[in-house]
């Protein structure tokens, strides 16, 4: 019934379907393999690789880990990709705003780009106002992955392998680093991420895909009602760099504690939603760090009916509604995209952590694996 792990060799063009009868139910499993998706202007040539759980296909490039479609049915069964991206590689490497990036070294902002570790000062590049962004300005999100395709028991995926030498982007010790999708048959996406190190360092890994419920290109997420479990926030300053307090979200924009619509406080007069243009905060999950993924965020589009819950074993997630996109350029079905057209529900650990003694540490040191693990899994209401 269910297939072994497929190599990369195995992979190709063909088109593996294994059909699962389970309680009753035929689920179709597919790794649908790869195409060529575009080539960089050094020649280096990028796939697409594409895989279904029969509800959900996932599209992943090699390019930047990028998850470049992600179709999910309606509450009627019709699909939509709920994924803004690009159909064309060429965008992703001009004026991509990490649109489904896989990010590292370290998610979100390093205050002036340093930090030191075990007394040695590090210097990363800084590509966001005076700070690093999401590990520097060739960060994960501009790199090539090896990517291997696999079925285990009713799951498919892709595994993502990459080694970030030593001193890239200015970060010590080589990184060895993997990231794996996968599709359950429950309906869930799964992400895996591990690492190891040969020197002492800092990881923060995510995924940065923008989601809108409706479907990429239909307009605005004002309507998608959000539910996030944080009593507690990082308010952040002047260049988006937490000030080191936790604040509690309660009598503010950012309570989220129910399920709010989003487009409700966007616009308040409030100091951190002017700061940030909107939400584009990181969130305290009431959690913390967690050996399992526990459910931490909800979202729900009441026009198509679709739901997506997110878990994680992170101790925080960046709530962003797509501030910074201005109409500028088009995305994958062609339409334009302008600020507030996505949400991002970024799982991680809080921006700026290694300047920031108080907080949950990111440092990472040989012999140790950084593991952490986030499910988004969809529905309908
Ligand atoms: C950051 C935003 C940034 C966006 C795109 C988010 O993770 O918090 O400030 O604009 O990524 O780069």
């Amino acid at each position: 019934m269910a297939a072994g792990h497929q190599g990369p060799g195995a992979a190709g063009r063909r088109r593996l379907r294994h059909l699962q009868q389970a309680q009753g139910w035929f689920v179709a499993i597919s790794v649908i393999g790869k195409e060529h998706f575009g080539t960089l202007d050094d020649g280096t040539k990028a796939d697409i690789w594409t895989v279904s759980n029969g509800g959900i296909t996932l599209k992943v490039l090699s390019y930047g880990g990028v998850v470049q479609t992600l179709d999910v049915p309606d509450r009627d069964g019709r699909t939509a990709n709920v994924s803004l991206g690009f159909g064309d590689l060429g965008d992703y490497v001009t004026h991509s705003p990490y649109f489904g990036a896989l990010i590292g070294r370290y998610g979100n902002r390093i205050a002036g780009g340093r930090f030191t570790l075990d007394g040695t000062a590090h210097q990363l590049p800084v590509n966001n106002g005076p700070n690093c962004l999401h590990g520097g300005d060739r960060g994960f999100d501009r790199r090539i992955w090896d990517v291997e395709p696999f079925t285990a028991g009713e799951d498919t995926g892709l595994a993502l392998r990459r080694t970030s030498p030593d001193g890239e982007m200015g970060f010590p010790g080589t990184l060895e680093v993997e990231v794996v999708h996968t599709l359950t048959r429950g309906g869930a996406w799964r992400i895996d991420y591990t690492a190891t190190t040969d020197r002492a360092t800092v990881v923060n890994l995510t995924n940065h895909t923008y989601f809108n419920l409706a479907g990429e290109g239909s307009g605005s997420v004002h309507d998608h009602r959000v539910e996030i479990a944080a009593a507690r926030y990082t308010p952040v300053d002047s260049d988006l760099i937490p000030t080191g307090r936790l604040a509690a979200v309660e009598g503010s924009p950012l309570d989220f504690r129910r399920p709010k619509a989003i487009g409700r406080d966007l616009r308040a007069a409030y100091r951190q939603i002017v700061l940030a243009n909107g939400f584009d905060h990181n969130f305290v999950l009431d959690k913390g760090v967690t050996a399992e993924p526990e459910h931490v965020a909800t979202v729900t589009d009441p026009a198509s009916g679709r739901v997506l819950r997110i878990a994680t074993t992170e101790p925080g997630v960046q709530f962003y509604t797509a501030n910074f996109l201005d109409g500028s350029f088009a995305g994958t079905s062609g339409r334009v995209y302008r600020q507030g057209d996505a949400f991002c529900l970024e799982t991680q650990h809080f921006p700026d952590s290694p300047n920031q003694p108080s907080f949950p540490s990111t440092v990472l040191r040989p012999g140790e694996t950084y593991r952490t693990t986030t499910v988004h899994t969809f529905g309908t209401c």
